[in-house]
């Protein structure tokens, strides 16, 4: 029996681990509806994501689809999902749309939509209904965990092979519309005692009220996360899989309330890691073209980084490649990934809109799926080197975000990565309607040798400071890393490839690899 995927914790870090080994989620979300038949994910969805190089898809479960009679299951759907996923040598993120999905309550079973008085709704300070159930209705979230526990009991039992990798609880959740739920029932908790466990997170005692302007949100993080323990746990009593939450990220800038007012956006963390001890970890969907910082504040504090959803312009390969380099991510999930291939994306720009997510983020461009698929080839293929490298502190990371370039300090040599747009140096952009960006990474290999990978940058190598003299390349080669193997070499560079001597090193906006040996002239 191959052991069940878990999360493991060295030194501080969490790590996924599937059939007992380290696993990176090389990956790609559907369209929300592409996973509603067994039929369309035959017919369009598996040619479209053959090419692609993946190693995981993430994709939804309704809960309307496997209790559409209250108490009556029917998986059928998730035994073809996993025969095809099996089939195809593919893992899975599981998407459980249940209660929520984009602050929403819409993939709920009919039974549950009909009766809003046992399962009703949140409610605006004009007591305008909002298409949200309540997390304060306990009798909608028992019968959301009622339905996950199912679940999770129906694939701990066929799931022998592991297809299923890791769970996603709800969609995105929070209030949207309004800052809290103002329902007579959510109100009458909001004027009650805080629970012990706000009072204690907060160090206060009293109505939430005392909390401030802070208080609708933190009420709402507090009745989610609560919601979200319950559920989370009933399923992990069945089948122990890693769960986590996703995030719809805050705008720059905004107000709870006009993003989903108790998700767990960066701020919330805390909050939720206490009300949510049953919550693995959290992760961003990111639209929004801060991407760094976005990661950097999602991979601290024991979070990993895991990112089920990021936009699927060009830009997706340097943010892959940063994601990597920079925090091992365990996850990286371009959305929409079902119509890369094609180039035509199902989202128009008022869905968009609505979603507060730039229409640039899914600009459809075909050189994408060509650059994404080499790229997570090019990085599955030294999944040991890289792994070996951040264990030992010898991998660097770089991402263009509106700079113009970053000084890295390796231990031999320091290195200058230039971004080619705000350079000047505007030798090679040859994706110039969409947003190109220079990222990827270095690793030290040995005494002044390096692997780099990486798109739309060049690098300039320097002694360390005081040393004299300059640094030139011995070998400048331009391939593939195989683990196992080491370099195989495609080219040797060197003339008007390799810099004339000045070891310059340019890379496309392809993402493509170089092995360097340099030597320094005195
Ligand atoms: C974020 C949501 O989580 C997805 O399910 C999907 O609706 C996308 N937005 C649409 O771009």
């Amino acid at each position: 029996m191959k052991p069940i995927p878990e999360i493991r914790v060295t030194d501080g870090k969490m790590q996924l681990f599937v059939d007992g080994k380290v696993f990176h989620a090389r990956a790609g979300e559907l369209h929300n509806s592409s996973s509603s038949t067994s039929l369309y994910m035959e017919q369009k969805v598996w040619p479209a994501l053959r090419p692609l190089n993946l190693n995981c898809v993430v994709l939804p479960i309704a809960w309307e689809t496997i209790e559409p009679e209250q108490g009556k299951f029917d998986f059928t759907l998730v035994d073809e999902l996993i025969e095809q996923g099996k089939r195809e040598g593919m893992r899975y993120v599981i998407l459980w749309f249940g209660l929520w999905k984009n602050g929403t309550s819409t993939y709920i079973p009919g039974w549950v939509k009909h009766d809003q008085e046992t399962y009703f709704m949140v409610r605006d300070c004009f007591q305008k209904p909002i298409l949200t159930v309540s997390p304060l209705c306990q009798a909608a979230v028992e019968a959301d965990a009622n339905a996950f526990s199912h679940l999770m009991a129906h694939i701990a039992e066929v799931d022998t092979e592991r297809v299923i990798i890791t769970m996603q609880i709800e969609n995105e959740i929070g209030v949207l519309g309004a800052e809290r739920d103002f329902s007579p029932q959510a109100q009458a908790v909001f004027n009650a005692e805080m629970p012990p466990e706000a009072a204690a997170f907060h160090g206060v005692t009293g109505p939430w009220s005392v909390l401030g302007e802070k208080a609708p949100e933190q009420f709402m993080v507090w009745a989610y996360a609560k919601a979200i323990e319950k559920i989370t746990a009933a399923g992990k009593a069945q089948y122990p899989i890693p769960m986590y939450v996703n995030a719809w990220l805050e705008q720059h800038p905004d107000r709870p309330g006009l993003y989903p007012s108790g998700g767990p956006v960066a701020k919330q963390l805390a909050p939720w890691r206490a009300y949510a001890p049953s919550v693995d970890f959290f992760g961003p969907d990111i639209y929004v073209s801060v991407f760094r910082q976005t990661v950097d504040e999602y991979a601290t504090d024991g979070n990993p980084l895991f990112i089920p959803e990021v936009r699927n312009s060009p830009d997706c390969v340097p943010f892959f490649l940063y994601s990597v380099g920079r925090h091992d991510a365990i996850c990286f999930s371009p959305f929409g990934i079902d119509d890369l291939y094609s180039g035509q994306t199902e989202l128009d720009e008022g869905l968009l809109a609505q979603l507060n997510i730039q229409a640039s983020a899914f600009r459809s461009d075909p050189r994408t799926w060509q650059m994404l698929s080499s790229v997570y080839r090019q990085v599955g293929d030294m999944e040991e080197l890289i792994e070996e490298a951040h264990k030992e502190g010898r991998i660097h990371a770089f991402l263009e975000e509106n700079d113009l370039g970053c000084m890295i300090p390796l231990k031999d040599c320091d290195v200058r990565v230039n971004y080619h747009v705000n350079s000047g140096y505007m030798g090679n952009r040859p994706l110039p309607d969409t947003d190109p960006r220079a990222g990827g990474f270095i690793i030290e290999l040995g005494e002044m040798e390096y692997l780099i990978i990486g798109t739309d940058a060049f690098l300039e190598f320097y002694p360390k400071c005081g040393e004299g003299g300059f640094l030139a390349g011995e070998r400048i080669e331009e391939g593939l890393w195989k683990d196992g193997e080491g370099f195989m070499t495609v080219r040797v560079l060197n003339g008007d490839e390799g810099g004339h001597g000045n070891c310059r090193i340019n890379l496309s906006a392809f993402p493509t690899q170089r092995h360097i040996k340099l030597y320094l002239c005195k």
